[in-house]
């Protein structure tokens, strides 16, 4: 296993993901630390550097903090360190992005005014974002410069959706199997009024569907599919999406869970190989102030001892121990309702060494 701290409170959270994971004492997994995104660039010169690709090549699954670039407002033309986040999921053709969204009881949603208590409560959603494809790696993408007729010069920025109908087939069987194990519900979002990427996209999921007879299938348009969610969360299962619009969704929904702060990640290819992250970035206005939820790292690490090593009995001993500890009524700054909180490496320890006793 290799894990990449990367930037802001990345290296912040993953320590104390590797605190957690020293407390289970798994032998079987050697862990190897690589360089990614700014952090890489500054020892480096690349966002990406060689040494960090070759391990990536040789290890069974990858855990990473967060690659983010401290921008103020404005942001450059060239290549930022979200470029090395991107190739690596290319890379490791991890097409299949995991993201589930659960309710804590422990953990207070009120003040998010977006549902009733008893619509939330038991919420347990599984995003299912595509992740190698859409609009974020369509070609053609560029900037260009437009000459005016007085040859002033305009810039023009331009990106391309496109979904083939076997990059949709694939990724709706895997929603389809997933949901079966589940409560047997896909809802699909799309733009398919507008986004001709998005007609290939809901044509392809009704086709699939017809193979699973067993589980019910709704499509809705990605703008009018936030607020059916948000208004009854309980009642959604698996939730099906586009590179773009499951990005888009998976911070929204974190309002059912309390914070981003508590969302894990996996990224699964068709190769057995996999690639979690907690699904917030590198929040500069936390970093260096042990203020950061570890909890969404910590699950990722999870995820990965579930889907990568079939460790399913140390998966559930870390979904327990930070369960128990919300409910002991510890929480970071981002879950405690301006109550009392605790420090992202008090977190981290609190959760380890209730693992610790379970040995
Ligand atoms: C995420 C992040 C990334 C994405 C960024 C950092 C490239 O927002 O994992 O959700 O847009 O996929
Ligand atoms: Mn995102």
């Amino acid at each position: 296993m290799l894990f990449y701290p990367g930037d802001g409170i990345g290296p912040e959270v993953i320590k104390e993901s590797i605190k957690v994971l020293n407390a289970l004492s798994i032998h079987q997994i050697t862990i190897k630390e690589s360089l990614i995104g700014r952090t890489a660039f500054e020892a480096t010169g690349s966002f990406l550097p060689e040494s960090t690709i070759s391990l990536v090549k040789t290890s069974d699954a990858v855990l990473l903090g967060a690659v983010g670039a401290n921008r103020t407002s404005d942001i450059t033309y060239y290549p930022g360190p979200e470029t090395a986040l991107l190739k690596l999921r290319k890379l490791m053709r991890s097409s299949i992005n995991l993201r589930p969204i659960k309710h804590y009881d422990s953990i207070n949603t009120n003040g998010s005014n977006v549902s009733n208590v008893s619509n939330v409560q038991g919420t347990d959603i599984l995003i299912l974002r595509e992740l190698t494809s859409g609009v974020y790696f369509g070609k053609p993408k560029n900037v260009r410069k437009l000459y005016t007729q007085n040859n002033a010069v305009s810039l023009e920025g331009f990106d391309t959706m496109k979904y083939s109908d076997s990059e949709v087939r694939s990724i709706a069987h895997v929603a389809f199997k997933t949901a079966r194990s589940r409560k047997k519900k896909v809802l699909s979002v799309d733009k398919a009024n507008v986004l001709e990427a998005s007609k290939v996209w809901r044509n392809m999921v009704l086709e699939v569907s017809k193979c699973y007879n067993d589980v019910r299938l709704w499509n809705n348009y990605v703008d009018s599919a936030v607020i059916e969610i948000l208004s009854n969360p309980k009642e959604f299962d698996v939730v099906l999406s586009g590179n773009l619009f499951g990005d888009i969704l998976s911070d929204q929904l974190s309002i059912v869970s309390g914070s981003l702060g508590m969302l894990p990640s996996a990224s699964l290819g068709f190769n057995g190989k996999g690639m979690y992250e907690p699904v917030h970035g590198s929040a500069p206005n936390l970093t260096h102030r042990n203020l950061a939820n570890p909890i969404a790292a910590i699950l990722s690490l999870s995820m990965l001892l579930r889907y990568s090593f079939h460790l399913n009995k140390q998966s559930t001993m870390i979904d327990n121990a930070v369960d128990n500890i919300l409910r002991k009524n510890y929480k970071t700054a981002d879950i405690s309702n301006g109550k009392r909180y605790v420090s992202t490496s008090e977190m981290g320890e609190l959760i380890a060494s209730l693992i610790r006793t379970a040995f």
